[in-house]
């Protein structure tokens, strides 16, 4: 179903389509989301539905402000309220104990709920007319790169969803960062555009990066994850003109994102050359990831960006995009 640009009428639709149990996808300021109404069991079912993701991988509450939090989490610490007065609307979101009216269906069978504010206009006039928490996951088949443009959740998902909103290309281009409070110590379970030192710094109390028990589900945290279809390699700057080479003699076509190498061969099938700003670089990579698995071709290099707080959910996505490019 192609994507229809996110106007006053629309938006009703989206909000009536939602009451009615029936799946919106909508932009947020990270990545675009696959929503339906979190208190409804069946709507909550489609979304697993339509992305084949296992239903025992728990998904984040959309509110449309941050009052709503009590309707849905209990034992809020004050850091946790700290976290919120400071960064939403925003691309942050809270793990915290569930209230027990929560369906099981949204957490995954866990105890705690993953709450978030977002920060797009069309977001939050959709949550507004919709007056309730929206359970939206990234709009992608399990597993894939999150969708920053509406076309692409219609590449992922056609007609598994209902309606899809067009409200641009997204501004921050990765996932939010992912806080969990429901344990003593906060930790971070997923980095994003707000870094650990930029909560660390505000809080004053350092992040743990990993929780004691590991029982918890994190899909976003497995291995595997954001992957294209074509091999994508992981290439230290110093070593990509090497792996170009090999590969184009052994008649590969490849595809290149560069960081700041300029790689001096032309017969890379593509090159796309990506900022040199963090937040830019965010902005783009999964459109990149995209463009050139469409092409089909036999690999992907990716060349390193800079390793620091800035970079690290860059990092980290592209880790788990990517193998590591050996020589
Ligand atoms: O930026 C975002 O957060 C986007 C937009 C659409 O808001 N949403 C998103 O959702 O990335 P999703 O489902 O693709 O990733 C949510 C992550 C998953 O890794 C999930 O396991 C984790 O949040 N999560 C959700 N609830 C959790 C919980 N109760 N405990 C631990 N992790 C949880
Ligand atoms: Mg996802």
């Amino acid at each position: 179903m192609p994507p229809v640009i996110a106007d006053e009428k629309n938006i009703a639709r989206a909000a009536a389509l939602l009451k009615q149990g029936r799946l919106v996808a909508f932009p947020t300021e990270t990545v675009y989301g696959l929503g339906a109404d979190a208190s409804n069991p069946e709507a909550i079912k489609r979304i697993f539905e339509a992305k084949g993701r296992p239903s025992d991988h728990p998904l984040i509450v959309h509110i449309p402000h941050a009052d709503h939090l009590a309707n849905w989490a209990r034992n809020i610490p004050d850091d946790a309220k700290r976290l919120t007065a400071k960064f939403w609307p925003g691309p942050l979101a809270l793990i915290l104990n569930k209230k027990p009216e929560v369906p099981m269906e949204v957490t995954g069978g866990q105890q705690t709920v993953a709450i978030r504010m977002p920060n797009h206009p069309v977001a939050l006039r959709l949550l507004n007319a919709f007056g309730g928490g929206v359970a939206a996951p990234s709009a992608n088949r399990y597993c894939r790169i999150s969708p920053t443009q509406a076309q692409h959740v219609e590449d992922e998902l056609g007609d598994a969803v209902d309606l899809i909103l067009d409200g641009g290309a997204c501004q921050v281009g990765v996932e939010s960062t992912i806080v969990d409070f429901s344990t003593d110590k906060p930790v971070l379970l997923r980095p994003g555009q707000i870094s650990q030192q930029t909560i660390e710094a505000f809080l004053q109390v350092e992040l743990m990066t990993h929780r004691p028990d590991s029982s918890v589900r994190a899909p976003g945290m497995m291995a595997v994850h954001y992957a294209p279809m074509t091999l994508t390699l992981l290439c230290k700057a110093g070593d990509l003109d090497q792996i170009v080479l090999d590969n184009i003699k052994h008649h590969k076509s490849v595809g290149v994102i560069a960081y700041k190498q300029r790689i001096n061969t032309q017969a890379a099938i593509q090159i796309i050359t990506m900022p040199q700003q963090a937040d830019a670089y965010a902005q783009q990579i999964y459109a990149a990831l995209r463009e050139l698995d469409r092409l089909n071709l036999d690999i992907i290099l990716v060349e390193q960006p800079p390793v620091s707080d800035a970079w690290s959910a860059i990092n980290d996505r592209l880790a788990k995009a990517t193998r590591p490019g050996l020589i």
